[in-house]
């Protein structure tokens, strides 16, 4: 038995059942004695919805581990870029001889990109939406999805921040929805941090550790509060070092440098907004200011990236220019 992970799947799942009481007991027996690992998870379609930088690498993850995945976008353009980076990042992994040419085609072949809603969610168990960081959009899709799917198909948001509730609110399967968030790239990150809300049923939330485990990730459970864990940890540092900046302390540079090399942090945070997307980080620093005050406000420097469109390492220049690289 892996002690240590069921040590941490135990403890994150008390603080889970403190505050919903009537589950504890059977999930934290289930937690530490392992017995969710145990036997079928009974998912065999899976649909990716919103085919951009996370769901492009959510699909291969999934398509790796053996399931069928549906990826849907609004636009084409965009399904064959999608379509075009996995093979690359498949090609790539060949080359270095960690998967053979046979096994990349297959993962190519278990993978379909369409634009249309339903076929994508008519037949699959889980759908995990992977569409831009706001709140209408995200229940506009859920809306849409829920006249379609199986009424057991599970609903995952990768939302970094918003609350899964609220997501909910728009689907009459409160109980089926949950938070799945991913991290950048998803084919190297190996935690999914996930989130429960007060409405989230037992059955979905095993479900879902399950499956995250096939894919070989690690779980983290966190109640549904602005930012979760990660989201609210890793912006306190960058709104920090926007400031550290913005009082012309040290340079963008210097500033990733210190904490690289001081910190052992494997990127800085500039280059972690240029990676993640400006204008996601934007967002998401908003939304934290709403709910925990000015402590995560965006600076003045970053509002000039937005303003002028520069997002990052995916629009060719954000805190970094990328362009001549
Ligand atoms: N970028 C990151 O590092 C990161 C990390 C973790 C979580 N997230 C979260 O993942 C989600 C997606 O982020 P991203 O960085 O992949 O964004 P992105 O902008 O790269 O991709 C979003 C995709 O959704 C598509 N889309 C828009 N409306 C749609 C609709 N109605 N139906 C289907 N597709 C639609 C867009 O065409 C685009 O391709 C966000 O909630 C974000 O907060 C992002």
């Amino acid at each position: 038995m892996d002690v240590s992970r069921n040590l941490k799947n135990a403890l994150a799942c008390l603080s889970y059942a403190k505050t919903y009481r009537s589950k504890e007991r059977t999930i934290v027996s289930k937690f530490v004695y392992g017995e969710m690992f145990v036997g079928e998870i009974e998912l065999s379609k899976i649909a990716v919805i919103g085919a951009g930088l996370m769901g492009t690498g959510i699909a291969q993850v999934v398509a790796g581990a053996g399931y069928p995945v549906h990826v849907q976008d609004i636009s084409i353009d965009v399904l064959d870029r999608s379509k075009n980076k996995i093979d690359h990042q498949l090609k790539k992994l060949v080359n270095k001889q960690k998967l053979s040419e046979k096994d990349a085609k297959e993962v190519m072949d278990r993978i379909a990109f369409t634009v249309a809603l339903r076929a994508a969610v008519e037949d699959a168990d889980f759908i995990i939406e992977a569409v831009p960081e706001v709140l209408e959009l995200k229940k506009k899709v859920f809306s849409e999805m829920e006249g379609i799917a199986t009424s057991s198909a599970i609903f995952a948001s990768n939302t970094s921040e918003h609350s899964i509730a609220s997501i909910a609110d728009a689907t009459s399967r409160k109980e089926r929805v949950i938070g799945t968030h991913w991290f950048f790239p998803p084919q190297i990150m190996k935690l999914i941090e996930v989130v429960v809300s007060p409405t989230t049923s037992q059955d979905t939330l095993e479900t879902t550790i399950a499956f995250c485990k096939k894919l070989g990730k690690e779980t983290v459970i966190c109640k549904d509060a602005q930012g979760f864990i990660t989201s609210r940890a890793i912006s306190a540092m960058i709104a920090e070092c926007l400031r550290i900046y913005q009082e012309g302390i040290a340079s963008v540079e210097d500033i990733d440098k210190a904490m690289r090399l001081g910190f052992n942090h494997p990127i800085g945070p500039f280059q972690l907004t240029d990676m993640s997307g400006v204008d996601v980080v934007y967002h998401s620093l908003e939304s934290l200011t709403k709910v925990y005050g000015d402590r995560f406000k965006p600076s003045e420097a970053m509002s000039e990236l937005i303003k002028s469109k520069n997002f990052g390492q995916k629009t060719g220049k954000g805190f970094y220019d990328y362009r001549s690289r």
